[in-house]
């Protein structure tokens, strides 16, 4: 992937040419500077390495250079701040659509093969202003042709039979995004309806911290609703999702 390839695909999408950096400790912390600084929604910055790559929880996000789409976007939508979930539902949802082939999405936002191994990411943080949102970073990590050898992961590679082209890729997510959350401040019935769509948690047995049930519902507002075996209902926003079936 080079800057001419991204700009072309960018470009075939109606989208500004990205930002490539060859090596950075984070693209997330990269797009938030360029957002204090002005930049408009749909700023995306990729980066061929990272160095502190970062995961949720705390946890890194590790990734041999050349191998995975690392990339953040700014994203800046007119809304309270309350309403943030329909972001972080559109997020997942584009990631899904976007990749390519046919993967489907743990919650809370994990993208994951047929056979439920891992394959992405996405890391968002949003910052607000007067109780609305002022931007939102989005940062998502897709293994395309590796995957870390200590987790239950597999990469785009293995689940389509070929290698995809990484700027082509990345075009096709960031289109989706901007689709996808477009719809869902008019209409975010329909990005629920489209994250159920692709999910592989509900009707699961799951453990998540302490809690341990079946997976039930998905809340509009993204929360997971687990039912315990004594028929008490947990509803969780946010945690990691161990499936036990
Ligand atoms: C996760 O699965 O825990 C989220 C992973 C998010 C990784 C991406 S890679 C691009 C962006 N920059 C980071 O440091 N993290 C996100």
């Amino acid at each position: 992937m080079n800057r001419s390839d991204l700009r072309r695909a960018f470009a075939a999408r109606q989208l500004a040419p990205p930002e490539l950096l060859d090596v950075t400790p984070s693209t997330n912390p990269v797009a938030r500077a360029r957002a204090l600084a002005g930049a408009p929604h749909g700023t995306t910055i990729l980066a061929l390495a990272q160095t502190e790559g970062r995961g949720r929880l705390g946890r890194r996000w590790i990734a041999p250079p050349g191998t995975a789409l690392t990339l953040s976007i700014v994203l800046r939508p007119d809304l309270p701040f309350a309403r943030l979930p329909i972001v972080m539902l559109a997020s997942g949802v584009a990631l899904a659509r976007g990749c390519g082939a046919p993967c489907r999405l743990k919650w809370p936002n994990d993208l994951v093969a047929p056979d439920r191994r891992k394959i992405g990411g996405i890391l968002a943080e949003a910052e607000a202003s007067q109780g609305r949102v002022a931007f939102v970073i989005v940062g998502m990590g897709v293994n395309v042709s590796a995957a870390p050898a200590d987790l239950p992961a597999t990469h785009l590679a293995e689940v389509l039979g070929r290698t995809p082209d990484r700027a082509t890729l990345a075009a096709a997510i960031v289109r989706e995004l901007l689709d996808q959350l477009a719809t869902a401040i008019d209409d975010p019935a329909s990005v629920h309806q489209a994250w159920l769509a692709l999910d592989a948690t509900l009707g699961r047995r799951v453990r998540i911290g302490e809690i341990e049930g079946e997976a039930v519902a998905l809340g509009p507002d993204g929360s997971l609703e687990v039912r315990d075996d004594w028929g008490g209902s947990h509803r969780i926003h946010a945690g990691d999702v161990q499936m036990i079936s």
